[in-house]
């Protein structure tokens, strides 16, 4: 049986390795990519991997996770803050569990709040790309 979990990314993580590196670090989405693939074989997982700027298709993307019964880790980005049309897409994923590169709660103040929190069964930020590796480490205990 292959155990798959959807590691969704939002709206400008497209632009890693360019964008803001003092924050984001210096590594691209495919090199973010390769070492999920990585940690995930290592913990007998399977990972499907994909990024968007679009709010729509992001919702798309949750509505399939939910009907398929897939696990995801999301990190939706400037989405965390502010949409809840992700909140309640993301509301019928389980689990789901939410990941920042950064530490949203040490940044500008309109980070300090994510609305897709209450959703996840957990949130781990700060890590840089290690964020990925610890939440597919906790996803893959709660998957059965
Ligand atoms: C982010 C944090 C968000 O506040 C920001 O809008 C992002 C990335 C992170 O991974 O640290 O785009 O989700």
């Amino acid at each position: 049986m292959t155990r798959l979990v959807m590691i969704l990314n939002g709206p400008n993580l497209g632009r890693l390795g360019a964008r803001q590196p003092e924050i984001y670090g210096e590594l691209n989405l495919s090199a973010l990519e390769a070492a999920c693939r990585r940690w995930a074989e290592e913990l007998g997982l399977e990972v499907d991997p994909r990024q968007t700027d679009d709010e729509a298709e992001l919702i798309g993307w949750l509505h399939q996770a939910a009907d398929q019964g897939t696990a995801v880790v999301l990190n939706p980005a400037a989405f965390t803050h502010y949409s809840y049309a992700v909140h309640d897409a993301a509301a019928e994923v389980d689990p789901l569990i939410e990941v920042h590169i950064s530490n949203p709660a040490g940044r500008d103040s309109f980070r300090r709040h994510s609305v897709i929190s209450a959703v996840a069964r957990g949130t781990i930020a700060g890590f840089g790309f290690d964020s990925y590796r610890l939440a597919l480490d906790a996803i893959s205990r709660l998957m059965p």
